[in-house]
């Protein structure tokens, strides 16, 4: 058997001012800081268990799985954590948490708070931090405070006085429990689910509460464990292959929907188009605060039934139940567009006796997200703790979504 000729340190070197560049290339690095740390830090160490080649490529890199294959912990993609650190604005003296940890994105923290700042990160997982400790130690960041935690619950002695100036969140969370651990005109940045979809969000803290102010920055992220874990009410239409799901609202019973489900739906077109390539993840979230009774919609792969067709594709579609009745939103190619890419139109599809007034209601907030949303930079959300609000009422509050620890707000 021949050795595979190791890879000398120049060539490791060169590896990472590579992805540097193409980093820098496509505005992930935006400034110098961030540039010099992630120059610095030699992501391979962190990890040992791929080629440096991998290591160095813009991608996320699995380092455990859950028995069923699940992907529980990783090095995340060097362009969302580009991303996040420019928006974590972190600067020399900050006192940073991570939340999440694996070493790495802790390092590149540690070199943006310099030596007169601090960085604690922390993981619900012994064998994460036991990693974690050890290549922090091999690439001398020993200086980073490496925590085994349930991040639902900061221990004692974990929040310096006064907050953290900083802190990131690389694992995806359904509430924000952390407001109380950051400092006044801290920065916190998050992947946050909202009604199942989710988008890397930065804040600013101003006056206890969280207030977004960059666009947001679509990602996946590992699933929160313990006792911040979501649940997502996955409800199935008997005899359809039809799913619909609630993480945020209360979840409707469906079994009504059957009939309404296998017969052809009517069609309410909104006039209002999108690019085969344009993202219209702002819609989606302006419609799931918008609208009572939204959930989100899948369809089985194999269990196409006709009428539901095309099925969602991507992620999960939008959906309301007005009883017995069910709309959902859907896209027409109506031609190739300036790029060839295709152009479509959003249609709403209504299923049911009612499904039609339910398809007006949906498109009409289309209409209304198209006037008065979507030249927007992006949507304004802010996070206040929960202990700070009036109780929440029963019914549907536009565009507030009712948290365990903040009432969120998307306008
Ligand atoms: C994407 S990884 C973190 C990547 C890391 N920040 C890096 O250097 O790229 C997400 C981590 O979140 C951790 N995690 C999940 N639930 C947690 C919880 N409740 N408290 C703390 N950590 C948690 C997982 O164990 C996993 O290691």
């Amino acid at each position: 058997m021949t050795t595979p000729p190791a890879t000398k340190v120049s060539d490791v070197s060169e590896l990472r001012h590579q992805l540097v560049e193409q980093l820098r290339a496509d505005n992930h690095i935006r400034t110098a800081a961030v540039e010099r740390a992630f120059r610095t830090v030699p992501r391979h160490v962190f990890a040992p268990d791929v080629a440096v080649e991998a290591a160095y490529a813009n991608d996320i890199i699995p380092t455990r799985h859950a028995p069923d294959g699940r992907v529980i912990s990783s090095v995340s993609a060097p362009w969302l954590q580009a991303d996040m650190l420019e928006a974590a604005r972190i600067r020399p003296g900050h006192r940073g948490l991570e939340i999440g940890s694996g070493g790495y994105n802790a390092a590149l923290m540690a070199e943006l708070v310099g030596p007169a700042g601090h960085v604690t990160t922390l993981d619900i997982d012994p064998a994460v931090t036991d990693r974690a400790t050890r290549f922090l130690t091999e690439t001398g960041y020993d200086r980073v405070r490496v925590v085994t935690t349930d991040a639902e619950h900061l221990p004692a002695g974990v929040v310096p006085d006064g907050g953290f100036d900083a802190i990131v969140v690389t694992v995806d969370t359904w509430d924000l429990p952390w407001i109380d651990a950051l400092t006044e005109g801290g920065r916190l940045i998050a992947p946050l689910r909202l009604h199942g979809y989710h988008w890397a969000i930065g804040f600013t803290k101003d006056e206890g509460t969280l207030h977004s102010d960059e666009p947001l920055i679509v990602c996946g992220f590992v699933a929160m464990q313990g006792d911040g874990a979501w649940q997502t009410n996955r409800r199935t239409v008997p005899g359809t292959g039809v799913h619909l799901s609630w993480e945020d609202g209360t979840p409707l019973s469906v079994d009504q929907l059957a009939s309404a489900l296998t017969r052809e739906p009517t069609v309410t077109r909104t006039h209002v188009t999108v690019g085969g390539q344009e993202p219209f993840d702002a819609l989606t979230l302006y419609l799931a605060g918008a609208l009572p009774g939204f959930c989100r919609l899948e369809v089985d792969p194999d269990g196409d039934n006709g009428v539901l067709n095309p099925p969602p594709r991507h992620w999960p579609g939008a959906a309301i139940i007005r009883g017995a009745s069910l709309a959902r939103l859907a896209t027409e190619r109506i031609c190739d567009g300036d790029d060839g890419k295709g152009l479509y139109e959003f249609v709403v599809h209504g299923h049911g006796a009612q499904g039609h007034v339910a398809a007006q209601e949906m498109a009409e907030q289309v209409r209304h997200w198209q006037r008065n949303h979507r030249g927007a930079r992006c949507p304004l959300i802010t996070a206040r703790p929960t202990a700070d609000c009036a109780p929440a009422g029963t019914g549907h509050e536009p565009h507030v979504f009712a948290k365990k620890h903040t009432r969120i707000t998307v306008d």
